[in-house]
């Protein structure tokens, strides 16, 4: 398994459509994420999360600066390493075939792209399905299954690609309270299990804290870093941990910074209305 997966990101811009409407979605963003680490994205709705997500993925290249993963490049104005299994993507609304398996769901990437045979991949996710407490459905079409059950089988088949990062976007908005605490503890101990490094975005910052072990608050567009937060609360962590005094003291500290940039944006956005 691969343990490895520090990403630095670096003095990155991003101007969208540089010769019409000139969208400048990030601005001189640096971020450091160590190996391993938690690292959770927050800002304001249309701050430039995702667009700085795409950059990490190879989705698109980026204006100036420059991204490194393990201290290779992967992303500057002239150079992008295309979407690989070393950072894998998981989408917000979800992207598992209907017409397979959650067995062959999870299989498919490896398998299509000549990484494993059939029944290496076969055999690795019985092992890492049975891990995560999924073999009972790992004959289910998901269609048969609830949105919880469906995001763990996508976050199965991601790791099944072994990545050296875990890309997220936004991947439990639009689930419940009960669903999102179950999916929550789910993802906490498959990092407690893999100690992936993460890059999780998020509007939720209870969200942020509980599954965090940085929390990066962005300003509103363009994006740069307003705060970082370490969260130091114990792990492994479980619902618990919601109602210690620590974790309220960083809901405060997060919440106040996160209200300052939201009031901006919403500012911002009545300027641009008027
Ligand atoms: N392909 C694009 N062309 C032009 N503008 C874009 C494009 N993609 C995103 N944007 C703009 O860039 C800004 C940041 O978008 P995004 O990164 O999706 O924000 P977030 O994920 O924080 O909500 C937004 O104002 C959005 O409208
Ligand atoms: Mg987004």
């Amino acid at each position: 398994m691969s343990t490895s997966g520090q990403i630095s990101i670096r003095n990155v811009c991003k101007i969208y459509d540089p010769d019409g409407m000139n969208v400048c979605a990030v601005d001189n963003c640096s971020v450091e994420i160590a190996a391993g680490e938690f690292c959770v994205v927050v800002g304001p709705s249309g701050c430039g999360k995702t667009t700085l997500l795409n950059a990490i993925a190879g989705f698109h290249s980026i204006s100036s600066g420059e991204v490194y993963l393990d201290g290779k490049i992967l992303c500057s104005p002239d150079f992008m390493t295309p979407p690989g299994s070393d950072r894998i993507v998981v989408f917000q609304n979800g992207a598992l075939f209907p017409w397979y398996t959650v067995e062959e769901n999870v299989i498919f990437g490896p398998v299509v792209q000549g990484v494993m045979s059939q029944s290496k991949a076969k055999k690795a996710a019985s092992e890492l399905l049975g891990e995560l407490g999924l073999r009972d459905i790992s004959h289910s079409y998901p269609g048969e299954l609830s949105s919880g059950m469906k995001r763990r089988v996508e976050i199965a088949r991601a790791l099944l690609n072994d990545p050296k990062v875990l890309l997220l976007d936004e991947p439990f908005r639009a689930m419940d309270a009960l669903t999102k605490g179950v999916v929550h503890e789910f993802l906490l101990q498959v990092y407690d299990k893999t100690k992936k490094t993460i890059f999780f975005i998020t509007h939720d910052l209870e969200e942020a804290l509980f599954l965090g072990s940085k929390v990066v608050i962005m300003t509103t567009r363009p994006c740069q870093v307003k705060h970082l937060v370490e969260v130091d609360l114990p792990r492994p962590r479980d619902f618990k941990a919601r109602s210690s005094t620590r974790y309220l003291e960083l809901k405060n500290l997060v919440v106040e910074a996160v209200h300052e940039e939201a009031k901006k944006a919403f500012e911002a956005g009545e300027r641009e209305l008027a």
